[in-house]
């Protein structure tokens, strides 16, 4: 089994580095940001593996974005422009799709239409979700937080609209992947189909699978 020290990745060749780096963290989570652009006549849709719950009243979440000093990047442009931007789980019949979005394009193609991913407009939210996606948020962006280390930058915004379809929500709330064909990431390139295994109750300390009750 290969055991690595910090010395050892650093002198490892690049690719296999960002290969072993972006795996060992496990499954993340597969969505499509949608955005505009400033003039709002070029749509935008990028994949995003960081996508992170960061509260749920209000509810935030957050998602890294690359380094902006050599490339463009249109979705973190779009989004300091406009201040809105949508997040799309990628269900495994458009993952390969999904996939391509990650493709360098130049900032005059409509991402959506490129890859072949349908937009939708949704109770006049400014910016496309993405059709065929089972769960679809609106954000609003709150702030950026530059990452010193490595110049990479958390991008933070609230819900403002959210749809979840019908078929993968219970009375509870809770949400069922599987049952929306919704898919997970390993690295940069594998792609996961999700099983829902168990469900457990609210972890309490007298319920844990090691507790002996004491003196009775
Ligand atoms: C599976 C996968 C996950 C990715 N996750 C991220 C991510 O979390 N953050 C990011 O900045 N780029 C991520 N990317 C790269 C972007 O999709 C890529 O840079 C894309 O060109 C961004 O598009 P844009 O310039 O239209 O914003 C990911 C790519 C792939 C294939």
């Amino acid at each position: 089994m290969p055991k690595y020290n910090n010395k050892d990745l650093k002198k490892m060749d690049r690719i296999k580095r960002l290969n072993i780096i972006n795996g060992i963290t496990g499954v993340k989570p597969a969505n499509l940001i949608g955005t505009l652009n400033k003039k709002h006549e070029i749509q935008n849709c990028a994949i995003m593996s960081s996508i992170v719950h960061l509260g749920s009243d209000p509810g935030l979440i957050g998602f890294i974005s690359r380094p902006t000093a050599e490339i463009r990047r249109h979705t973190l442009e779009n989004i300091e422009e406009n201040g809105f931007y949508t997040i799309n789980s990628i269900t495994n019949d458009i993952a390969k799709r999904a996939h391509y979005t990650s493709a360098k394009f130049e900032d005059d193609i409509d991402e959506f239409e490129r890859c072949n991913l349908e937009p939708e407009y949704l109770s006049e939210f400014p910016v496309p979700f993405v059709k065929t996606s089972p769960i679809k948020i609106g954000m609003r962006h709150l702030e950026s937080v530059k990452i010193e280390k490595n110049q990479t930058i958390l991008i933070i915004g609230e819900i403002k609209i959210l749809s979840i379809s019908d078929l993968i929500i219970d009375d509870r709330g809770y949400i069922n992947l599987e049952k929306g064909n919704i898919c997970g990431i390993g690295g940069l390139n594998q792609y996961y189909k999700l099983e829902k295994t168990h469900e457990y109750e609210y972890a309490r300390p007298e319920n844990t699978p090691g507790f002996k009750k004491l003196g009775n």
